[in-house]
């Protein structure tokens, strides 16, 4: 697992030279070939990375081939790291039918989030592999959701149950996800918006989550903002908390 692009940023790192369709690029060391490619406007369809996340490869649609020597192999490129010397192609004839059959594996998952289709039909992908599941949620399994709770949020709230084609993301067994603070994150990063957030009066609900949280309105506006169980999170855990004061009032009134 490579770490986020933000963890390379503060690291002292040695530069290194790697090519990208021909073309010679400087990169730090411990960037991913995704990272380096994006940096430089170089686009490869992506769906399981996050900059500020660590990556997995797991929606498999970041299809490269890395030549190093004289081998040369098809990989993931949000994990394949960049090194000095290696030769990338991101376009290749090859590459665009891997990553048409990656998607239409994907396409049945989450047949209606715009993204996945938009995608789709940029790769030229009109038909699914396969009929549509039959317990659709639009969740692709890609994890990110889990690893923005886990990283960047630190409540732990959700994780993956079962394996293979059975694969969820769930809260843990299946019940209330009580850690859940209803901070959102996992909702701005889910590339299908498969979790509905939703507040209802001076409620929050992630039924995904199987979560109801209760809101705290701004002094001023009136306004449900964030939840009693964000403050007391941030009010715990966070380094240098913010006084109490400070959730007294909305964004917009503050
Ligand atoms: S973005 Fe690389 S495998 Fe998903």
């Amino acid at each position: 697992m490579l770490p986020a692009n933000n963890n390379i940023k503060d690291m002292r790192v040695k530069m290194i030279t790697l090519w990208i369709n021909d073309k010679q690029y400087q990169a730090a060391e411990g960037q991913s070939v995704l990272q380096v490619a994006l940096d430089n406007g170089i686009e490869i369809p992506h769906l399981c990375y996050h900059e500020s996340l660590s990556s997995q490869g797991s929606c498999r649609l970041c299809l490269v081939e890395v030549t190093k020597g004289s081998k040369t192999i098809m990989t993931t490129s949000c994990t394949y790291p960049a090194m000095e010397g290696i030769k990338v192609q991101t376009d290749t004839l090859e590459i665009k039918k891997a990553r048409r059959l990656v998607m239409e594996l994907l396409l049945p998952l989450a047949p209606d989030a715009p993204k996945i289709k938009a995608l789709a039909s940029e790769l030229g992908v009109t038909e699914p592999r396969l009929g549509p599941e039959p317990e659709n949620d639009n969740c692709i399994k890609c994890g990110l959701c889990v690893r923005a709770c886990d990283e960047l949020v630190g409540a732990h709230a959700i994780t993956f149950a079962g394996r293979g084609v059975a694969r969820t993301v769930e809260p843990p067994y299946d019940e209330e996800a009580e850690n859940c603070i209803g901070c959102g994150t996992c909702v701005q990063v889910c590339p299908t918006e498969c979790i509905v957030m939703e507040d209802q009066g001076m409620e929050r609900r992630i039924d995904k989550w199987k979560r109801t949280l209760k809101l705290k309105a701004c002094k001023n506006c009136g306004r449900p903002f964030i939840t009693f169980a964000e403050i007391d999170f941030m009010q715990t855990k966070a380094k240098n908390p913010p006084p109490e004061e400070w959730f007294d009032y909305c964004p917009d009134c503050r």
